[in-house]
C-alpha cells in the first residue's frame, strides 16, 4: 500500500496507538484545536511528585495527529513535568522519523495539548 511519504514509525503508531483514552480525575487536562484543519486533541495526565505517571489522549484528528499524540505520550511518561513541557513538535516529528511537510502542522496538536495539561496541573497546585 502506498503511504504517501509516511515513515514506518508513523504508520505503526497510527495503526497501533499507545495510551488512547481518558483518565478520570486527572491532575492535568489540556484541550487544543488545530486552527489549520479544525481537528481537536485532549490530553489527560496523572502526576506524582511532579513526575508524569500516566497519560492518555483522545483526538478527533487525522492519522498524523494520532501518531504524534501516541508518540508524545510515550515521550512524556515517566518525565518530570518541567522536562515534558519542553518537548517540541519537532522532537515528536523527529522521533517518528519525520512527517510529510504538509502534515507538520498536525504535530502541533500533541505538543500544545501536553503543554496545556501541564499548565493546568501547575495552576491547580497554586
Ligand atoms: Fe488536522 Fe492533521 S489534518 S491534525
Amino acid at each position: 500500500m502506498a503511504n504517501v511519504g509516511y515513515s514506518k514509525k508513523v504508520m505503526e503508531h497510527f495503526t497501533n496507538p499507545r495510551n488512547v483514552g481518558v483518565i478520570e480525575n486527572p491532575d492535568g487536562y489540556g484541550k487544543v484545536g488545530n486552527p489549520v484543519c479544525g481537528d481537536l486533541m485532549e490530553i489527560y495526565i496523572k502526576i506524582k511528585d511532579d513526575i508524569i505517571t500516566d497519560i492518555k489522549f483522545k483526538t478527533f484528528g487525522c492519522g498524523s495527529a494520532i501518531a504524534t499524540s501516541s508518540m508524545i505520550t510515550e515521550l512524556a511518561k515517566g518525565k518530570h513535568v518541567d522536562e515534558a513541557f519542553k518537548i517540541t513538535r519537532n522532537d515528536v516529528a523527529n522521533e517518528l522519523d519525520g512527517l510529510p511537510p504538509q502534515k507538520m502542522h498536525c504535530s502541533n496538536l500533541a505538543a500544545d495539548a501536553l503543554q496545556e495539561a501541564i499548565k493546568d496541573y501547575k495552576n491547580k497546585k497554586k
